[in-house]
């Protein structure tokens, strides 16, 4: 099994699931959809244990602040089903002459619904403490173990400070087929981003309640696997999200059984992707003290000064700001289909930047405002901003540009030939320089700037739509990407890409 410091791991994986045109065009997948995969993980044996649903509330999309709440907070069922239902519930169902489709609160690559949530606790005011897992098809928990499990995380996670003193922990799943069904091997970049816009709407709904949240993705993956009972050839463990405070002690836990409960079937026959498998194994950490070990600062930022034009955001002011619930936000979320070719306003642009990229409560960005990926943008239409390429520099607030041209097409070819990124106002790339995140975290490293990435690309839905405009992501041609933005980003892969603009219904002549 290869370690977390074999480095070559990662760039097998990355550079064997680049997109290229001549990638894309010879390929010869087709999809089989007489074998497509079930989009929810159903226990069949086990008794559902209803959520209440709730009106929308919170705090305003725009407002809603990650920082920390101080002092005890123990959520009770009811903000527990809040948090699920708009990180990951059904919000829309679409009727096709086909059937129906349901969507839901986070955007997710193919629709394909491959990230499950599972809550580990304490007792709480009104659930037994236990493992349970979040059935998202009749929004109801079921209660895979009986007893207070949290020192098993605890020790997974060589007792990070949010885990030990948290009420309820909750982890984020993959089962890679769910997706690799149509994404094949590329699958593993998806498990990342599909969490990470879950993540994204879940810090946003438990700041807006006071909820404290924070996402620790350094602990020992097969601990994690064992206590949910997952296969790791199939499903593993992404994140961790410690939820709440009560500084009292965790008791020890009841020995951890393996756990052999009925799952639905999810298609007629699985297809396993040895190189998604190879990746997960290769940033695996395998033991507490590599956990502890591997907790501390980023690597410092690695923009260089910027050296040509500089233009100033100039976010509303917070009178101005739409004071739209948070959850009323996620309820209308949906990926843009189309744009209108119609300009933001460099405030509209400059909210949704700034919204992107605030502090991220996770174990991975220390001191507080350090970041893994840089935002590189083309603009095709912005009031007041020449049409261009920029990079974008968070602590300058400013945006500079690198190229002024008209890049429409050239937007359209780098987002995988699609219309929407050349009609889209802005397309936001976030890119990140591999080497010294991976010297400095492994393997784990590249999960990492591709979950950042995720949770940045979440929140840029998040603005958009909180402001009344769209967005979408959207998959690329890696290296013609960094092509694209190169010299100055000749050193970086991207990690996702977000369109944002006015969504249109009628098509674009
Ligand atoms: C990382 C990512 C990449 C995506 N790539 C594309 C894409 O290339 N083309 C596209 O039309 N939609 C793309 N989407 C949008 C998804 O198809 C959409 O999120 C999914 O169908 C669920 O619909 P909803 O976002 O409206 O809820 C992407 C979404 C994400 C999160």
């Amino acid at each position: 099994m290869a370690s977390n410091r074999d480095l070559e791991a990662t760039w097998v994986y990355h550079n064997g699931t680049k997109h290229s045109f001549q990638s894309i065009h010879s390929s010869r997948h087709f999809l089989d959809r007489q074998n497509q995969p079930l989009p929810f993980k159903v226990y069949p044996a086990l008794e559902p244990i209803p959520l209440p649903r709730l009106e929308p509330s919170g705090a305003p999309a725009l407002a809603a602040s990650d920082s920390e709440p101080l002092g005890e907070c123990v959520p009770g069922l009811e903000l527990l089903g809040r948090v699920l239902y708009y990180s990951a519930g059904i919000t829309k169902r679409i009727r096709y002459p086909q059937g129906e489709m349901s969507f839901r609160a986070a955007s997710c690559t193919g629709a394909l619904y491959h990230i499950d949530l599972y809550l580990v606790c304490g007792d709480l005011p009104d659930l037994e403490a236990g493992v349970y897992h979040f059935g998202v098809h009749d929004f109801a928990l079921r209660r895979l173990r009986s007893g207070d499990f949290r020192e098993e995380l605890v020790k997974a996670t060589a007792a990070e400070p949010a885990v030990a003193q948290a009420p309820v922990i909750l982890a984020c799943s993959s089962t890679f087929w769910r997706n690799a069904w149509k994404y094949q091997a590329r699958t593993y970049r998806h498990c990342f981003w599909d969490s990470g816009t879950i993540l994204a709407n879940l810090l946003a709904v438990a700041a807006g309640h006071g909820l404290p949240a924070r996402v620790v993705c350094g602990f020992v993956d097969a601990q994690v696997n064992r206590l949910l009972g997952l296969d790791p050839q199939r499903e593993v463990a992404l994140a961790l999200v410690p939820l709440g405070r009560f500084p009292d002690h965790i008791g020890q836990a009841p020995v951890v059984e393996p756990l052999e409960l009925e799952t639905m079937p999810l298609s007629r026959s699985e297809v396993d992707y040895p190189a998604i498998r190879a990746m997960h194994e290769a940033s695996s950490l395998t033991a507490g003290a590599e956990a502890a070990a591997w907790r501390g600062p980023a690597p410092p930022p690695s923009l260089p000064l910027p050296s040509g034009r500089l233009v100033a955001l100039q976010p509303a002011s917070a009178e101005d700001a739409p004071q739209d619930f948070i959850e009323a936000v996620i309820l209308r979320r949906g990926s843009s289909r189309r744009f209108a070719r119609e300009p933001l306003t460099l405030a509209q642009l400059s909210t949704i930047l700034n919204q992107a990229v605030r502090g991220i409560p996770v174990d991975f960005l220390e001191p507080e405002g350090t970041s893994l990926n840089d935002l590189y943008l083309i603009v095709n239409a912005v009031e007041g901003l020449p049409n261009g390429a920029y990079v974008f520099h968070r602590h300058r607030q400013a945006l500079e540009l690198l190229r002024e041209e008209e890049f429409r097409n050239e937007a359209g070819n780098l987002g995988l030939e699609q219309a929407l990124p050349a009609d889209a106002s802005v397309d936001v790339f976030l890119l990140a320089e591999l080497r010294p995140i991976l010297e400095r975290f492994g393997n784990r490293g590249y999960r990492l700037a591709q979950l950042e990435a995720g949770i940045i690309g979440g929140r840029l839905y998040l603005a958009a739509y909180s402001l009344g405009l769209g967005a979408t992501g959207l998959t690329f041609y890696d290296d013609d990407v960094t092509d694209f933005f190169s010299p100055h980003a000749s050193d970086k892969s991207v990690m996702f890409l977000v369109a944002l603009g006015h969504p249109s219904k009628r098509r674009i002549a």
